[in-house]
């Protein structure tokens, strides 16, 4: 016969021992119905540390650390104690590596307390010299790191080290500009130049990218007038939002006080999105229909790298979409995948959403879009993002 599969319960009764300090921890519990006191010998005697009830959580700290029961645990009155698995905790942790690195220190610094209590006896610890007594392993060198870069993320904000680069979104057939991809870079002090794949998850993990977006918005909508005058036309300048800053109730509201002010419309903010939105829910979705609503315009960015949800692209009404640079690659090198790219040129059309090729390198690859139809281009061919100063100067003035 197989084994019984053991039970999510485990009940014990009125002064019942659960575990004993120092036995290795195979779960923790979590209590529903009852009463648990936590006990440690100090100088010889047996000393109540804490009482817990229902709804209450212990033993944890073994499954979290991997050591051994750092104190006693007996049940006070008749206990039902649900069993928590060590995975459905630490699996959590691991997702979380900054998280993970945090718990291991608070608990290491409980243990050397309870610890040290219970060794101190009639003599004092004198002179003992303190001992490095550290829990950093290799392994937390990562989220060290990513601790470090998020402080370092906090300065180049207040230190104004971000920049922005402008890479020219241009007519296919006529390669006039139409409108500019805002690209931030970090000049970093200590790092130099950063390239964005360093940084741009942090800063969207933390709550850093809503005023990082804020300042985008600022320095992006006055070099758009600047770009504007120098170009002699009309231009969009598209921003890239992130799920974070769309959980930011605000988010619409402050773009209309950032276009407001700069005087500009609109119709010449395009906000880039990935499909990545699809998987917060319903808020985000809604600024930006409330956004879409109020004239901005909406393209989707990176098409073809993620779940590529068709769905999405019925959503509401987007301007444009941006397939993705891998797509086009992909599909210069793959006859399947050019089918699969005209599949996806044919359905934006169809629905009426302008295409965007980005990553455009070659003639080769600008004439496989410009005979799918694809009206706008990005790419080294036309122009590398680039910063205002520069931009101006390879445009001379009233050229696109
Ligand atoms: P664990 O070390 O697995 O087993 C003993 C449990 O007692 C521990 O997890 C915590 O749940 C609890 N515990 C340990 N130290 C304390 C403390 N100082 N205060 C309250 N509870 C504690
Ligand atoms: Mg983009």
């Amino acid at each position: 016969m197989p084994p019984k599969p053991a039970s999510i319960y485990r009940n014990y009764q009125a002064g019942e021992t659960i575990f004993k300090d120092g036995d290795p921890g195979d779960c923790a519990y979590l209590i529903e119905r009852g009463q648990v006191s936590i006990h440690k010998h100090v100088q010889g005697e047996d000393v109540v540390m804490a009482t817990f009830g229902k709804g209450e959580i212990f033993g944890e700290m073994a499954i979290l650390d991997g050591l051994n029961r750092s104190a006693a645990a007996r049940a006070i009155e008749d206990c039902q104690l649900m069993v928590i698995q060590r995975e459905q905790l630490f699996d959590q942790l691991q997702k979380t590596p900054i998280t993970h690195l945090l718990v291991k220190i608070l608990l290491k610094r409980i243990r050397n307390t309870t610890d040290k209590l219970a060794r101190v006896s009639g003599t004092a610890m004198t002179s003992s010299a303190p001992v490095f007594d550290s829990v950093i392993e290799a392994a937390d060198q990562p989220a060290i790191d990513r601790i470090r870069l998020g402080s370092e993320l906090q300065h180049a904000l207040a230190h104004e080290e971000f920049r922005l680069h402008y890479q020219p979104i241009v007519d296919i057939q006529s390669r006039k500009v139409l409108g500019f991809e805002a690209l931030i870079r970090w000049q970093s002090q200590n790092r130099g130049l950063v390239p964005p794949n360093v940084f741009i998850d942090l800063l969207e993990e933390s709550s850093l990218i809503v005023p990082v977006g804020s300042w985008i918005q600022e320095r992006a909508f006055t070099d758009l007038n600047r770009l504007k005058a120098h170009f002699g036309t009309e231009l969009f300048m598209s921003l890239n939002i992130s799920v974070r800053q769309l959980e930011n109730s605000f988010f619409v509201e402050e773009l209309n006080r950032h276009t407001a002010a700069h005087g500009l419309g609109p119709a010449e903010v395009k906000l880039e999105v990935t499909e990545r939105i699809l998987m917060d829910g319903q808020s985000g979705l809604a600024l930006l229909a409330d956004a879409k609503q109020k004239g901005y315009l909406i393209s989707i960015d990176d098409f073809g790298t993620g779940y590529s949800n068709f769905q999405f692209l019925t959503k509401f009404g987007f301007d444009s979409l941006k397939v993705d640079r891998s797509l086009l690659r992909a599909a210069m090198l793959d006859p399947q995948m050019a089918v699969v790219l005209r599949g996806i040129t044919g359905i934006a059309h169809g629905l009426s959403i302008d295409l965007i090729a980005e990553g455009i390198e070659t003639e080769e690859e600008l004439g496989l879009v410009r005979g799918l139809n694809v009206g706008m281009g990005q790419g080294y061919l036309f122009a590398k993002p680039l910063p205002f100063d520069e931009l101006i100067k390879v445009y001379p003035k009233g050229g696109g």
